[in-house]
Parts: structure tokens; C-alpha cells; sequence
């Protein structure tokens, strides 16, 4: 059994307002499933970010190949790389000394990845690290010490409250050295329907990603969450960005897990996740107050979504 993820379930549980941590979303079933909301007509954040990496990649391949020469291309939480692809094509195809090293938590992500991408980009070289982010990012130190550029995309540095998010720039520009490069990915704020429509998708992928993990919880950890007796409710507040999932007890109810019981008023709230959007000011904040210097911004045609290129001063 793994023991950090008993004592997170039972800590999150515990907690006043009941909360798990998303990043346990990603087994098997959940790597599937975020897949399915990637595809999906209303989860806007992956087209966007595939114009961006399909038009730009060849820009920012040659700033990495300019700056850096030779050097580590890392992604923390690679997922798929469906959008990375177009950046490695654009860096094999000018000969660039460089090795990608996909970081997720997820194993079965890191073995696709290592299994599929030399074959479809031959002559990339791939080096996988399952496990969390900084962890990894120590132990490529004690691999190489070459130049890094550190790519975060889609929605993961959403995924963390602002001050959980400021927290994560500031350690990550502390865990690389001065010259070095960060691409991060933000959705930044828009018309609310659009928000709100893009993590409440009509086929239901978003409500099945949620109530997995309940049901991760069961197998792996032995609980007995009854999946039926919870629905899904998402939020998104203009007012402060945050776009916010919940799972919602339909009834009273008890719930058992490592020999302790865990009880559920009518209508209480899980706190899954969070998906954090960001307006520009915010952005440039973000990255003042990690020491980063702005270097150059990918935007969509929309205008919907920001890979905002940092280097480390
Ligand atoms: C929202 S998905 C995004 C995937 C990819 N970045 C994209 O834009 O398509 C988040 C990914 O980050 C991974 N992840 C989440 N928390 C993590 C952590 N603390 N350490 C390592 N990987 C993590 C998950 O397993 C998942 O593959």
C-alpha cells in the first residue's frame, strides 16, 4: 500500500473542509480519462495550446538551441506531450544537443512516453523520471549539469492556489541556475461561460475524472466510497479566477477507510481541485516576484491562453 497517499487521503478527510489532493487523479484509468477531457469539445485549454506549440515551435526551438547550445529540455508533469511533440520535431529537425526528460507522478504516462515518442520522432533521446516534481528535478541534477529549460503546460501550474503557485515559481527558480529557461502555461481569464462550460463537459469525462479518484481510494486504499452517492459540481468565480471542483455527498452517509470511519452531513463538499486563471497583471507578478525575467510570450489566436518564457536572472 502506498503509505503517502493513505496519509494524505486520511489528513484530506479529516480536514474541517473535506479536500483531496488532484494529484492523485492519475492512475491508469484517470491518465485515460484526462485524455477523453483533452479531446473534448468544451476543454478549450489543449487547442489553445496546441496552436501555440504548433505555430511557435520552431521560434522557441531556436531560442533554446541559441541560448542554451547544449542542454536538458525537462517537462514537470509531461502528461501525453501531445503539444510538446511539435517543440521536440522543431529541435530534432535542427540537430539539437539535447535530451527530453519527461517528470510525472504518473508511471504509466512516463512508460508511454518512453516507448512511443523515439519511434514517432526518430533520433530524440528520452530520459523518463516517475516521480514528483522536485524530487526529479534534484535527481537530474545528479545526472547532468548541463543547461536546462523546464517546460510546465497546460492547466498544472493552475492546479495550485496563487500562493501555493508564487510558492512553486520561487522554489523551481531555486532549483535552477541563472541562464536557464522556464516555459509556463496559464489560461488566463476570459468569458466565464467559456470557463464554466470547459470543466462541466456535456459527455461527463470531467464528473468521471473526479469520482475515480473515490474509486482509486477503494482499491488501492480499501475504502468504501459509494461512487452513486456523490455528483460532481464545478464553480468558477470571475471575481478572483478560481474555477473550482467539488464532489457533493448526495445523502448523510459514513465512510470507512483504514479502520476509521469518516462522516458525511447531506450535501457536504469534497474540495478536488482548483483551476486557477490568471490575467496578465497577475502573470507578470507571478514571475516578478520569482526572479524571473520575461523573455517572450506565445499567445493563441484567441488570446486565451499564455506560454509565458521566463529565463533565470
Ligand atoms: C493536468 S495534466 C497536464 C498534462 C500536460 N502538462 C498537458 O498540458 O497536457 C497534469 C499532469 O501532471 C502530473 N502531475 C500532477 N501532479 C504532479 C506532481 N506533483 N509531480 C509530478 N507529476 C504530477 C499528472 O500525473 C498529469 O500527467
Amino acid at each position: 500500500m502506498n503509505e503517502q497517499f493513505l496519509n494524505d487521503v486520511v489528513t484530506g478527510l479529516s480536514a474541517k473542509t473535506k479536500k483531496l489532493n488532484s494529484k492523485y487523479f492519475y492512475d491508469d484509468e484517470g491518465d485515460v480519462l484526462f485524455q477523453k477531457i483533452m479531446q473534448s469539445e468544451e476543454y478549450y485549454l489543449t487547442d489553445c495550446e496546441y496552436e501555440i506549440f504548433k505555430g511557435k515551435s520552431p521560434a522557441l526551438a531556436g531560442v533554446f538551441i541559441d541560448q542554451l547550445k547544449s542542454f536538458e529540455l525537462l517537462e514537470l508533469g509531461a502528461g501525453d506531450a501531445s503539444k510538446t511533440k511539435f517543440l521536440l520535431e522543431a529541435l530534432v529537425n535542427r540537430k539539437a544537443d539535447f535530451t527530453y526528460m519527461p517528470i510525472d507522478i504518473s508511471g504509466s504516462m512516463i512508460t508511454y512516453l518512453e516507448d512511443n515518442l523515439p519511434s514517432k520522432i526518430p533520433g530524440l533521446k528520452v530520459t523518463g523520471l516517475n516521480g514528483e516534481y522536485f524530487p526529479m528535478l534534484e535527481k537530474v541534477k545528479t545526472i547532468s549539469s548541463r543547461k536546462k529549460a523546464v517546460l510546465f503546460l497546460g492547466g498544472n501550474i493552475g492546479n495550485m492556489d496563487p500562493d501555493d503557485a508564487l510558492a512553486f515559481c520561487k522554489q523551481l527558480h531555486a532549483s535552477l541556475n541563472p541562464g536557464d529557461y522556464v516555459l509556463m502555461g496559464f489560461d488566463l481569464r476570459k468569458n466565464p461561460h467559456a470557463i464554466f462550460n470547459a470543466y462541466n463537459d456535456k459527455a461527463g469525462y470531467t464528473k468521471a475524472f473526479n469520482l475515480n479518484l473515490l474509486k482509486r481510494i477503494n482499491n488501492e486504499l480499501g475504502a468504501d466510497f459509494q461512487l452513486a452517492d456523490f455528483e460532481h459540481y464545478n464553480s468558477y468565480d470571475p471575481l478572483t479566477g478560481a474555477c473550482r471542483s467539488f464532489l457533493v455527498s448526495l445523502k448523510a452517509q459514513q465512510v470507512n477507510l483504514d479502520g476509521q470511519a469518516f462522516h458525511f452531513k447531506a450535501n457536504e463538499v469534497i474540495d478536488m481541485e482548483i483551476s486557477q486563471k490568471y490575467s496578465m497583471e497577475e502573470i507578470y507578478d507571478l514571475g516578478n516576484q520569482a526572479n524571473f525575467e520575461v523573455v517572450e510570450t506565445f499567445f493563441d489566436s484567441k488570446e486565451w491562453f499564455l506560454d509565458m518564457l521566463w529565463k533565470v536572472t
